[in-house]
């Protein structure tokens, strides 16, 4: 069956992560980011929240993956009150594709399905020396809301950091 691509940047073209994906997924994990899961960790989010883990492919191969988690929980934008949250869980593009617009074609095809998902905020932790990555966020509309101390096992701090969803 033919894939169905949901958005385009160049060559690369977006789509739903399949059961297929998995393994590369967890080599593109494996290459770029300290933090790894579990394979079972992948396989879980993708059939609990299938609609917003997506993969960035060209020529057929995967060289990026985006995944995400709906939540439900107390808001990262407003003082009081819960939220439905769109939780950036993990997002890593291969380093030979970088710089494309990928990344941020990823985090915005995701942001539209989490919306579709009923969620009205956007939110992920990031490393503080993640400078690429924050600045990518930063462009997107995401606003540092906390710091975590020692979030990673390295003992470096995460920020935290939050965009309302359909503005
Ligand atoms: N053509 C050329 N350049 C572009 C284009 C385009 N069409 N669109 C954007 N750019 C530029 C941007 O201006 C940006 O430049 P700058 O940051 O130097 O100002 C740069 O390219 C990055 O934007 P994208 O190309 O959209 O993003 P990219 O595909 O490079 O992916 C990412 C960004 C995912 C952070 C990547 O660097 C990566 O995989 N890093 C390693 C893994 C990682 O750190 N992941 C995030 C961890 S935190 C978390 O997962 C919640
Ligand atoms: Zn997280």
């Amino acid at each position: 069956m033919q894939k169905a691509i949901v958005a385009k940047v160049g060559d690369y073209q977006v789509r739903l992560c399949d059961r297929d994906d998995i393994t590369a997924v967890i080599d593109i994990n494996a290459e770029t980011l300290p933090e790894h899961y579990s394979d079972y960790f992948y396989y879980e989010i993708l059939t609990e929240f299938p609609e917003t883990f997506l993969v960035a492919e060209l020529d057929g191969s995967v060289v990026g993956y985006v995944m995400c988690r709906i939540e439900y929980g107390f808001s990262h934008l407003r003082r009081l009150g819960l939220a439905r949250k769109g939780h950036v869980v993990s997002i890593a593009v291969r380093e030979a594709h970088r710089g494309k617009g990928v990344g941020t074609l990823l985090m915005r095809t995701c942001q539209d399905a989490m919306l579709k998902k009923a969620a009205t905020e956007s939110y992920l932790e990031v490393r503080v020396s993640n400078t690429e990555a924050v600045a990518l966020y930063q462009r997107l509309g995401y606003k540092v809301s906390g710091r975590l101390e020692a979030y990673y096992k390295d003992g470096e701090a995460a920020l935290l950091m939050a965009s309302q969803l359909g503005q």
